[in-house]
């Protein structure tokens, strides 16, 4: 089945017209990552040098998005403010263009995260109506989620397919991926990882939160990004990172936690915001969870 179909099937019209726009957007990123490479100038509002590539892609999106006429706001890792988009949109979207962008000088995974609002910013994640990530990697795929379920979609001559209906995450897990340097992680933190790998699980971290996701959307397992000792908060951003996989991953019987609560509950001040971010297993989470709380 054609991703276009499966949206018009499940979704109402406008959500899935947003979707299907969106999609369209994957050959077009794809195809220009060769020709993006290399640092700017220029740095975001997270102080990190902007590579050619973000901003390409940031502005590239914006455009695209303000085409449809569907979306009222952006807010997006790239820009300092909440982006103005079209006057009669409904839906308010949040951007992350390319996570793992540093991941191109290495050829390994990058991708795009949005989650979709109809409430206004700020909103906590739980107010999202769908989000959704497109994965440039050996294959192209684009894995969306509303409250009727997780599908996963592949790119091919004829359009996104679906290759994977109502995913839920294993119910034994596989793996752990892990960031920060171990020397920053609390002592609960690292009496819950080497738990996990006396469990057996394996390490598998490759640098891009929406790859590393991934992953343990298919094998089950914890992707962790946790608080660190002098960035009590982490690394990764509420609104643009945390939030739209966390709705994934809990649509796909996951969970998602700050080390006390479901992520999707936070409320916040700022766009700046950041969250320790521990997404996966219902079991893994609620024995983190636990562990921290000591
Ligand atoms: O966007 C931030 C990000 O690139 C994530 O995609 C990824 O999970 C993380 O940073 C990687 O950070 P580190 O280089 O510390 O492992
Ligand atoms: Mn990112």
């Amino acid at each position: 089945m054609l991703l276009k179909e499966h949206l018009l099937k499940n979704l109402d019209k406008k959500l899935a017209s947003l979707i299907f726009e969106i999609s369209k957007m994957c050959e077009l990123i794809r195809r220009e990552l060769p020709y993006r490479r290399g640092k700017t100038t220029m740095k975001n509002m997270f102080g990190e040098i902007q590579l050619v590539v973000d901003e390409w892609a940031n502005q590239f999106i914006i455009e695209e998005l303000k085409k449809t006429g569907l979306v009222k706001t952006l807010v997006s890792e790239e820009e300092a403010d909440i982006v103005k988009m079209s006057k009669n949109g409904i839906f308010n979207i949040s951007l992350d263009p390319l996570d793992g962008s540093s991941n191109i000088e290495s050829n390994n995974l990058v991708g795009t995260i949005i989650g979709i609002y109809k409430k206004d910013f700020p909103a906590p994640g739980r107010n999202q109506k769908a989000a959704l990530y497109m994965l440039y990697g050996p294959l192209d795929t684009l894995v969306y989620a509303t409250k009727k379920g997780v599908h996963e979609f592949l790119l091919t001559n004829e359009g996104f397919i679906l290759i994977r209906e109502n995913i839920k995450l294993p119910t034994k897990g596989k793996l752990y991926s892990v960031g920060g340097l171990r020397k920053d992680w609390s002592s609960g933190f690292k009496e819950f990882v080497e738990g996990v790998e006396e469990k057996g699980y394996k390490l598998r971290y490759g640098g891009s939160f929406v790859g590393d996701f991934n992953q343990i959307l298919h094998y089950g397992g914890i992707f962790a990004y946790p608080s660190l000792v002098n960035k009590p908060e982490g690394k990764l951003r509420l609104v643009s990172e945390s939030n739209p996989i966390s709705f994934i991953v809990e649509q796909a019987g996951g969970r998602s936690s700050n080390g006390k609560k479901s992520i999707l509950d936070r409320e916040y001040k700022s766009l700046q915001q950041r969250t320790p971010t521990y997404v996966g297993n219902k079991d893994l989470i609620e024995t983190l969870e636990k562990t921290l709380k000591q």
